[in-house]
């Protein structure tokens, strides 16, 4: 009995001492916006692949870790107090830490909004961004850093059927020109300074870890809401813009192969294919066997914005020779994917 007690010791010590040399040599990562769509994802995958993981909170007493429990991560994760607004608590962050990798997801993301939160979006996804790549020359410049750039820069981009890493920039909402800002800011210090420093431009993703402020899981929770009759429809702006949406499961797989490149580049992420709002009403009702979907939607002008982007479709050559990454998650199967998922949330909660 005492033996085997010992042993068992023994064993618990044995792997006590693995496992902190485990940590000690693990790659650290710090992701900025951890408890968004994107940093949850990350999260997942980096910690799968045996890194040290450190998410960024403005205030871990108030953040909302759903997505991390969602996907049981929580208790993984390093969580740090920073604030992308405040340029000592970054410093203090980057020089504490002395991260392998960057990944700078925090940002004010509802374009929507952006219009009236216009100087706390400059101030978060612009200057933010800015004072994360000062941080990081003073205290870690052999790190590699990823910006979270998008597809929103484009704009309308003169009506050319794809969007590539060379299409003309023309953003049309304050949140498009303040990533357009840290966009530039990204290449400039790769360039000025040597860092090594990259953008993902991605086109939209979706999930079920979605905010349900944007269209998609407005759409899914609506649809899931009105087969369960505990709505009669779903109230929308411009049902006529089309997006270029992907499973952002993948897109976080193309943020990591990008800071594992000789050299730093800036990549365009999407699936090629482009759908509008209109056409992902369709999908998802027909999840749920309604076929004249017309009649659950109604128009809200609250919902338009005092600008639109009307197209987007991005090409993703570059992605797929150089990083060899390509989308998994067809249309059809991340709409089912967010409409089951909704179905299941709200079925749950009754
Ligand atoms: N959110 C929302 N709500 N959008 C609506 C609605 C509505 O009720 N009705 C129509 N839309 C239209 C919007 O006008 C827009 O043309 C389109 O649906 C998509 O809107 P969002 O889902 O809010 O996403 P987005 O395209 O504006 O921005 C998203 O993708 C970008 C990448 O291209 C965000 O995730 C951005 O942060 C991201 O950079």
């Amino acid at each position: 009995m005492k033996l085997g007690h010992k042993s068992r010791q023994s064993d618990c010590l044995g792997s006590a001492v693995y496992s902190s040399i485990r940590l000690a040599m693990a790659k650290k990562a710090l992701i900025t916006g951890v408890c968004g769509q994107d940093g949850a994802y990350l999260s997942k995958l980096l910690l799968s692949k045996d890194y040290s993981v450190h998410g960024m909170v403005r205030d871990a007493s108030s953040a909302d870790f759903w997505r991390l429990n969602e996907l049981d991560l929580k208790d993984q994760i390093i969580i740090e107090e920073a604030d992308m607004r405040d340029e000592d608590s970054l410093n203090t962050l980057v020089e504490n830490i002395k991260p392998d990798e960057i990944y700078n997801l925090a940002a004010l993301s509802f374009v929507g909004a952006s219009w009236d939160t216009s100087v706390e979006t400059s101030d978060i996804n612009a200057m933010g961004a800015l004072r994360l790549l000062n941080a990081m020359k003073e205290h870690s410049p052999k790190a590699k850093y990823y910006q979270a750039s998008t597809s929103e820069m484009y704009g309308n981009s003169n009506g050319e059927t794809f969007q590539d890493e060379t299409t003309p920039l023309h953003p049309r909402s304050p949140y498009a020109i303040s990533k357009l800002f840290a966009h530039w800011m990204t290449i400039n210090y790769r360039e000025s300074y040597g860092l090594y420093a990259c953008s993902g431009i991605l086109f939209n993703h979706e999930s079920p870890l979605r905010g349900i402020n944007f269209v998609t899981r407005k759409i899914t929770d609506g649809v899931a809401r009105i087969k369960l009759g505990l709505e009669d429809s779903i109230t929308l702006g411009n049902i006529d813009a089309q997006r270029d949406w992907g499973f952002a499961g993948d897109y976080v797989k193309a943020m990591w192969e990008m800071l594992q490149q000789d050299t730093p580049e800036d990549f365009v992420i999407s699936t090629g294919e482009t759908h509008s709002v209109r056409d992902f009403l369709q999908a998802a009702f027909k999840e749920i066997a309604i076929t004249d979907w017309e009649s659950y939607v109604q128009f809200d002008d609250r919902f338009t914005r005092p600008l639109d982007v009307e197209t987007l479709c991005g090409s993703n050559n570059k992605a797929q020779q150089k990083l060899h990454w390509e989308p998994t998650v067809s249309f059809e199967e991340l709409v089912r994917i967010m409409v089951e998922w909704d179905l299941k949330r709200l079925t749950s909660a009754s």
